[in-house]
C-alpha cells in the first residue's frame, strides 16, 4: 500500500509571518487527515512555519536544495541546513526551476542524491510541455527524464515523484483524471523496467497542475495517483484542507 501524500508548493508566496498564519489556520482543518500532509515553503519561512506546525500532522518541506555539502555557492542552501531545521521533504527539479533557473536533468539528479544522502525525501518533478504532448512526445520526454534524473538511486521507496504536465501548471487546465492516471501508470511501468529490483513498487507518484478542491476527488480516486503537488490552491487553507481531506 502506498500512503497518499498531499503537498503544498507555496512557490514564492507568503512572508514568514503570513506563512505562520496560514498554517495556524490550516492545522485544525487537517487534524484528521489520513494522508501525509506537507507544506513546501520558501527557505526563509522555514523557522516560523516549523514553530507554527508544532503539534500537528503537517510536515515541513523546502523547494530546492544544493547538491554540495558546503562551500562557495552563494545564495544556495545545503541539505544539512534544511535537515537541522526539521525539514523532511524537498521539491527538486520543478519545471519553473528548469525553465527560469537553468536546472538540468544532471543537476536534478545531483540534488536528489544529496537530499537522499542527508535523509530528506526528495519530491522530484517531471513532465512534458504542451508542445511535446501535442507532438506525441510525452513518453519520449518522460523516458529521458526517467533515465537521467534518477541515476544512482538504490531505494525508490525513499523518493516521491510529482508528475506535473507543464501545460497544466497555473493554467487552470488540469489533465483529465484518465490522462493523469494513464501517464502516471506509464511512469511507474517504465521506472520498474529501468530500475528493476530497486523498490519502485513502493514509490509514490503525485499529480500536479491546477489540482483544486473541486477536481481532487476525481484525480485521487484513480488507482495510479498517489497524491498531489498543489500550487495555487495550497495558498488558501480551506482549499488545501479540502484536497487533504479528499477521502471525506
Ligand atoms: P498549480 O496548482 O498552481 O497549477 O501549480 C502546480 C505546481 O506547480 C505545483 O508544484
Amino acid at each position: 500500500m502506498r500512503k497518499p501524500i498531499i503537498a503544498g508548493n507555496w512557490k514564492m508566496n507568503n512572508t514568514a509571518s503570513e506563512g505562520a498564519e496560514l498554517v495556524k489556520a490550516l492545522k485544525p482543518l487537517v487534524k484528521d487527515a489520513k494522508c501525509e500532509v506537507v507544506v513546501c515553503v520558501p527557505a526563509i519561512d522555514i523557522p516560523a512555519v516549523k514553530k507554527a506546525i508544532h503539534g500537528s500532522k503537517i510536515r515541513l518541506g523546502a523547494q530546492n536544495v544544493h547538491f554540495a555539502e558546503k562551500g562557495a555557492y552563494t545564495g544556495e542552501i545545503s541539505a544539512n541546513m534544511l535537515k537541522e531545521y526539521g525539514v523532511q521533504y524537498v521539491i527538486i527539479g520543478h519545471s519553473e526551476r528548469r525553465a527560469y533557473f537553468g536546472e538540468t536533468d544532471e543537476t536534478v539528479n545531483k540534488r536528489t542524491l544529496a537530499a537522499l544522502a542527508a535523509g530528506l525525501t526528495p519530491i522530484v518533478c517531471i513532465g512534458e510541455s504542451l508542445e511535446e504532448r501535442e507532438g506525441g512526445l510525452t513518453e519520449k520526454v518522460l523516458d529521458n527524464q526517467i533515465a537521467l534524473d534518477f541515476q544512482g538511486i538504490e531505494d525508490f521507496s525513499k523518493i516521491v515523484i510529482a508528475y506535473e504536465p507543464i501545460w497544466a501548471i497555473g493554467t487552470g487546465r488540469t489533465a483529465t483524471d484518465e490522462q493523469a492516471n494513464e501517464t502516471i501508470g506509464y511512469i511507474r511501468k517504465r521506472m520498474k523496467k529501468v530500475y528493476a529490483g530497486k523498490n519502485v513498487g513502493r514509490m509514490r507518484i503525485q499529480y500536479g497542475g491546477s489540482m483544486n478542491a473541486k477536481n481532487c476527488k476525481g484525480l485521487m480516486s484513480q488507482p495510479e495517483i498517489d497524491g498531489g503537488l498543489i500550487g495555487g490552491a495550497s495558498l488558501k487553507p480551506a482549499d488545501f484542507a479540502a484536497i487533504v481531506n479528499f477521502d471525506k
